[in-house]
């Protein structure tokens, strides 16, 4: 799985730009402002239907134009070509299409092409709220479990009416969606543990490649271990009534990240805990491939400066093994472009939104 070729009209600082891309590394070097990180947001548009940078649409169309165009040419594992296209406008419907035709639906954009963003963000995966550990065990599963995306949005679905009922007060309206809910529940929470049991090994082996410690996850299903899911909403009910919400279920679950049994920011320094997040990023797409055969597109904006040449050489040398296509940005990567010197790479200059090609410009 990689992107061909990528076109993009009319997206913030890029009026028209069209690159072919390495399937390996493309390494995009620019000075600050000039529209490195908006090619990758550009890319994970394509993927998700949305911008990591926020979700109003309008800060992304360039200034005085009424919609953005994005398109690309990807190939498949089978090696089949498939053309991928997005239109966002602010006075007519948007329109998603694949292989030219019309499709309802972003998520289809995600399971044709699975995308991982690493940014300054990512941080929030150790110390942001719940919600970003959940959100990183549904993306592996809504990528190797099929029918996991259905039993979320359904999960989701009878929640909102549960906590709809919960507002208006009436306990017997609630109970009634107890059991739909808990059955569907259970399942999700059944799903993460045997996800997070069979990622563990390699975080573990990936993050062992950075350093000499290893971590464990201890997963929190979101209500009390000992009793069923329609148990805990039953004996919850009056709290949730106060509440105004439904306070167990998967929708609450966490995932500590510990090392001796203690927190891993209270043990790891800022930059072995990049390499931590990076890891638990990376085997996502080692599973991905493993379960599916399918390749995951990495998107690096920024590789932290910080980072020693050991760990740039780790950094690359893992990305080399899962034969991934990756883009990274950064304002000097003269150290990456030597180390990926002997790789299939290519290296793109970004200036002012205009994006000049190198191996192009030699040849001219
Ligand atoms: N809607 C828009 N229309 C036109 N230009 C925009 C729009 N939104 C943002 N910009 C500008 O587009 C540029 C793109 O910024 P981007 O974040 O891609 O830069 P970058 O190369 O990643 O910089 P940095 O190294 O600082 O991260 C910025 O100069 C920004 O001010
Ligand atoms: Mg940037």
């Amino acid at each position: 799985m990689s992107i061909k070729t990528l076109s993009i009209y009319t997206f913030r600082n890029l009026t028209e730009v069209h690159l072919t891309l390495s399937p390996f590394f493309n390494l995009i070097a620019g000075e600050n402002g000039a529209g490195k990180s908006s090619i990758l947001e550009a890319v994970y548009f394509l993927s998700h239907g949305r911008s990591f940078r926020g979700h109003v649409l309008e800060p992304l169309i360039q200034f005085n134009q009424q919609k953005t165009i994005l398109h690309a040419l990807i190939e498949t594992a089978t090696q089949n070509e498939i053309s991928l296209g997005v239109m966002k406008s602010l006075v007519e419907e948007s329109q998603i299409k694949i292989g030219g035709e019309l499709c309802r639906s972003a998520a289809e954009l995600a399971t044709l092409l699975p995308v991982q963003l690493l940014n300054a963000d990512s941080f929030d995966l150790l110390n942001g709220g719940p919600v970003c550990r959940r959100q990183w065990i549904d993306w592996g599963l809504f990528h190797v479990e099929h029918s996991y995306g259905d039993l979320w949005r359904q999960y989701n679905r009878v929640l909102k009416q549960r906590n709809a009922a919960l507002k208006k007060g009436g306990g017997a309206v609630v109970r009634c969606w107890d059991e739909e809910l808990a059955q569907m529940g259970e399942k999700m929470a059944l799903q993460r543990a045997y996800y997070i049991d069979q990622i563990m090994p390699l975080c573990n082996n990936i993050f062992g490649r950075f350093c000499d410690f290893s971590f464990y996850f201890q997963y929190e299903r979101g209500w009390d271990a000992k009793i069923p899911l329609v148990e805990a909403l039953q004996c919850g009910l009056a709290r949730d009534q106060h509440l105004g919400y439904t306070s167990t279920g998967p929708h609450r679950a966490d995932l500590r990240l510990t090392i001796e049994d203690k927190p891993v920011q209270t043990i790891l320094s800022r930059g072995q805990q990049k390499w931590l997040i990076y890891s638990l990023k990376l085997a996502q797409g080692l599973l991905l491939k493993q379960q599916t055969g399918k390749i995951c597109i990495y998107l690096l904006d920024d590789v932290p400066a910080e980072w020693d040449d050991q760990r740039q050489k780790t950094l690359i040398a893992v990305l080399q093994d899962m034969a991934s296509q990756v883009l990274i940005t950064g304002i000097d990567l003269s150290y990456l472009q030597e180390l990926t010197a002997d790789l299939p790479t290519k290296m793109f200059h970004v200036e002012h939104g205009v994006v000049t090609d190198e191996c192009v410009e030699e040849l001219l």
